[in-house]
């Protein structure tokens, strides 16, 4: 009963606290869509080439942007949306490719820690982990950027009122969880490095632009959380199986930000 409590007193502070802007980003068109059809009052502001959608979405004001794929492109816009509109939260929206056998496509992996598979030390016989570092306290990095955990646990609880599009309609209900993401610049179709990410990081999918927004946020104190949804394996069948299930993942993903950021109230 004290922990309920607790937790109750926990999710009515945090609520209050990130009841300001949000930003959302997505890095393709598929995954920014769902979410840019529903804006309320929406206004378009251009930066640099990029453009930044303004409205209200569920009744909160968010900030909506497409970063464009890979480590550089996210990089760009995460900050240029913090310099810009000074969000509260920054919540990344979007597709994976699964690592734990356990996923299917069009299931949801609320990304809890986040790292990097491609950066570290580069020796004769493989890349060594290596953290990275952080330019304004010059402190090495944790290897894992770790989501806030209140908004992990918003998540889990808006995930309990939504309903997920299957991949077929005899397909099973796609389910939640919450597990670890590594991110690198690479699409992976191979089944060799998927079982690398399992046994050096434990992970659960992989992307190209989650630990970017995670390494950002932690250096500039901003509580960030990234959602996924699986499209494809990571595996040789990962080229095709991205083209046939990256709408309806995006779709999956852009449905459960819809409801966390309801849940934000
Ligand atoms: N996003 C979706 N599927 C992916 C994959 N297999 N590799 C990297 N990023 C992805």
């Amino acid at each position: 009963m004290k922990t309920r409590l607790l937790f109750f007193v926990l999710f009515l502070v945090s609520a209050t606290s990130f009841a300001q802007r949000i930003a959302i980003l997505g890095a393709m068109a598929e995954e920014v869509e769902l979410l840019q059809s529903q804006l309320k009052h929406a206004k378009t502001k251009e930066i640099l080439g990029f453009r930044f959608k303004t409205g209200k979405l569920n009744g909160k004001k968010v900030v909506l942007a497409e970063t464009g794929i890979g480590k550089a492109n996210a990089s760009i816009v995460t900050t240029l949306i913090i310099k810009e509109f000074s969000p509260k939260i920054i919540i990344f929206t979007g597709v994976a490719g699964a690592v734990n056998p356990d996923l299917n496509q069009g299931d949801i992996l609320i990304g809890k820690r986040l790292s990097y598979h491609d950066y570290g030390r580069l020796t004769n016989d493989s890349l060594k982990f290596y953290p990275t570092r952080n330019p304004h306290t010059k402190q090495l990095n944790p290897q894992f950027f770790l989501s806030d955990s209140i908004l992990v646990a918003i998540a889990g609880e808006a995930a309990k009122g939504i309903e997920l599009k299957k991949i077929t309609t005899d397909s099973p209900q796609p389910r939640v969880s919450v597990g670890t993401i590594v991110t690198g610049d690479t699409f992976v179709a191979s089944s060799v490095a998927v079982a690398g990410f399992r046994r050096n990081y434990q992970a659960d999918a992989t992307e190209m632009e989650g630990a970017v927004v995670a390494q950002i946020c932690f250096q500039q104190n901003l509580p960030f959380l990234i959602i996924r949804s699986i499209s494809d394996k990571a595996n040789e069948a990962a080229p095709a199986d991205f083209q046939t299930f990256k709408k309806v993942a995006a779709d999956n993903s852009a449905i459960l930000v819809k409801s966390i950021i309801k849940n934000l109230e």
